[in-house]
């Protein structure tokens, strides 16, 4: 089993984070908090080492990892081309919840990058993440430290139930404060481009950038890395989610609810504060994520709140968005894809 150390979320102890880099540079695997998810820590210029994480998450090879850094120093080394664009995020949102898609340097191995001739890089913002980067040292390659297809982790526990055999170290620092992952903004198309939406709001980069497409699967096909699959951040149990206006979703909440009950399932529900009455009277499994006004707050506990249910063994989940305003489009991001695409529209025409 892998150790867990505790490490304050702040200031964290020179001495665990000088082994655990050391750890890092020997070509081991450490999972540590960002402000987003944990990140599972890998040498990001070592292949061996990439090829161990890329085992231990039982990721697929052409699913291509971000690359970590603490010093802007590093961009330029990494990508290859660093437009204008790229230098004025860096700027503005480093260290914070971004990831830069930029075409690579032939320093980084094509086993981080999927064979991509492109690569992403983020500077994360926890002073944890910030300073095991410093002490090792190296660009760090960390996905999620889930193993693959499965939510992102938010808590150390998390980690070490998802990896705790081949994981070598795990930073515990407690729950991670934003709880969605970074915002993946791939800057080496024509109009800069949302691959996945996160923690950094789409207006917020339109305000620096002005507009920023949105990479839609339906009208693109094919993603262009597997990270993008509609099957992630999959609970076991069956997931819906209830598009629409909000009165329209708390009517068909119920009506579902009943419906599914009526026919003999385990209900489950990932709901709002306000949504409660709505499922008033009913057997249902509820999971409450807050209020339906506080974005930040969902975001925050919304893996938690995901696994927690599932722990519960519901047959079915019914789940309902939360806009496309801010961090709502990275919140449903995550909720279609945990539903598989399993979507209801409701309250358009028709319904
Ligand atoms: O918040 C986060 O980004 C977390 C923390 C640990 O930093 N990391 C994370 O990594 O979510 P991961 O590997 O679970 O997701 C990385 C995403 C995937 O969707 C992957 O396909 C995409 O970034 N990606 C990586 N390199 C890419 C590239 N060269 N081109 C396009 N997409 C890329
Ligand atoms: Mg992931």
């Amino acid at each position: 089993m892998a150790q867990m150390v505790p490490v304050d979320a702040e200031r964290p102890d020179p001495e665990v984070i000088a082994r655990a880099a050391a750890i890092l540079r020997a070509g081991g695997l450490v999972a540590f908090p960002t402000e987003t998810v944990y990140g599972l820590g890998a040498d990001g210029l070592n292949p061996a080492a990439l090829a161990r994480l890329f085992q231990a998450k039982g990721r697929p090879a052409t699913d291509p990892v971000i690359l970590h850094i603490a010093d802007l120093a590093l961009l330029p080394r990494l990508a290859r081309e660093v437009p204008p664009a790229a230098w004025a995020l860096a700027r503005r949102f480093w260290p914070g919840p971004l990831t830069l898609v930029l075409p690579k340097q032939p320093i980084v191995p094509d086993v981080a990058t999927a064979g991509l001739p492109t690569v992403a890089i983020r500077m994360p913002a926890h002073p944890v993440a910030l300073a095991l980067l410093r002490a090792a040292g190296v660009p760090v390659a960390a996905p999620s430290a889930n193993r693959f297809g499965r939510t992102s982790p938010t808590t150390a526990q998390h980690v070490l139930e998802d990896l705790g055999d081949t994981v070598d170290l795990i930073l515990d620092a407690g729950p991670t404060p934003i709880g969605v992952e970074s915002t993946v903004l791939d800057l080496t198309r024509p109009i800069p481009t949302i691959l996945r939406p996160g923690g950094l709001p789409r207006e917020v980069l339109e305000e620096l950038l002005g507009p920023v497409a949105l990479f839609d699967r339906s009208v693109e096909g094919p993603a262009p890395a597997p990270g993008m699959l509609p099957k992630h951040y999959a609970p076991r149990a069956e997931m819906v989610v209830l598009l629409g206006p909000r009165p329209a979703v708390r009517a068909r909440l119920r009506d579902l609810a009943e419906r599914y009950l009526r026919a003999g399932c385990r209900v489950g529900a990932l709901i709002a504060e306000e949504d409660r009455e709505a499922l008033a009277g009913l057997p249902v499994i509820l999971a409450v994520l807050g209020s339906e006004n506080d974005l930040e707050g969902i975001a925050r506990r919304l893996y938690q709140a995901l696994r927690d249910l599932d722990a519960q063994g519901p047959d079915l989940i019914l789940a309902r968005e939360f806009g496309t305003q801010g961090l709502g489009l990275a919140i449903r991001d995550r909720l279609v894809r945990a539903a598989g695409g399993r979507v209801v529209h409701v309250g358009e025409a028709g319904d």
